[in-house]
């Protein structure tokens, strides 16, 4: 459904309860996209806010779903304008919600940058939003930022991956069950080199128990940050995750 016809924002159900905000970005050569990922259950969450300026669409395709105020949880993977610039805004206009982080971003960022002080995940802590359990995954460095981790949805086994399986394009399928490497890849090595600058990714040394963590989770659904969310089966998710950081390593 678009929700805003200048933009092209538009929102889709793309797990059970879990709606992707979709808006085009032409700025990057190719296209680009941003999404951000709400859950709905008794204590819904969003995961990634947009940039600051992208707010008012945000907003918008959220309030087709369900009133902003209801929000309990304002949730990111990492402290970047993209992941979560708008968080402010969307505790202004959601009086119960509260930013929910790694410990790390909590500490270094979000105490400070947030008007309301953070919920602070721990690795591997739980968090029951209603019929739903959520758990928190320390991901520091993978792709970027040494706060960065992901939420995971047991209960839909879907993964909030985040900026992982990044692709370029606006991401016109709300959801697809094709290859995310190749892609992903190709984005990864396209965009900064023009700007004579490495990939995104910090390129850990000791990546892999990481990577191979998240790829344990029986993931079948990857909520993307950009680009298309993905289904499938566990097995070519976490077969997915290790061939892509195996190609970043072997750079
Ligand atoms: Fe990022
Ligand atoms: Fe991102």
């Amino acid at each position: 459904m678009i929700t805003n016809t200048q933009s092209g924002t538009n929102i889709e159900e793309i797990a059970n309860g879990v709606y992707r905000v979709n808006t085009p970005f032409n700025e990057v050569p190719g296209g680009f996209s941003f999404n951000q990922y709400l859950i709905v259950d008794d204590e819904p969450l969003v995961f990634h806010t947009g940039f600051r300026r992208m707010f008012p669409l945000v907003r918008e395709a959220i309030e087709r779903v369900m009133p902003m105020e209801k929000l309990r949880y304002v949730a990111f993977s990492h402290f970047e304008s993209d992941e979560c610039g708008a968080l402010n805004d969307f505790l202004d206009a959601a009086p119960n919600a509260v930013p929910l982080c790694s410990r790390v971003a909590a500490l270094v960022s979000i105490g400070d940058f947030a008007d309301r002080p953070p919920r602070p995940m721990a690795d591997g802590e739980h968090l029951s939003i209603g019929r739903r359990d959520l758990v928190w995954i320390d991901a520091p460095h993978i792709p970027h930022g040494w706060e960065t981790g992901y939420l995971f949805d047991a209960t839909t086994r879907t993964l909030f991956a985040g900026d992982i399986f990044t692709q370029g394009g606006f991401g016109v399928e709300p959801i697809v069950e094709s290859d995310l490497v190749e892609p992903s890849d190709a984005f990864r090595l396209g965009f900064a080199a023009p700007m004579g600058l490495p990939d995104s990714w910090a390129h850990l040394t000791d990546g892999e128990p990481i990577i191979n963590r998240l790829a344990s989770l029986g993931a079948t659904t990857l909520a993307n940050m950009h680009g298309s969310a993905w289904h499938g089966s566990s097995e070519t998710s976490a077969a997915m995750l290790r061939e892509l950081a195996r190609r970043v390593a072997n750079q």
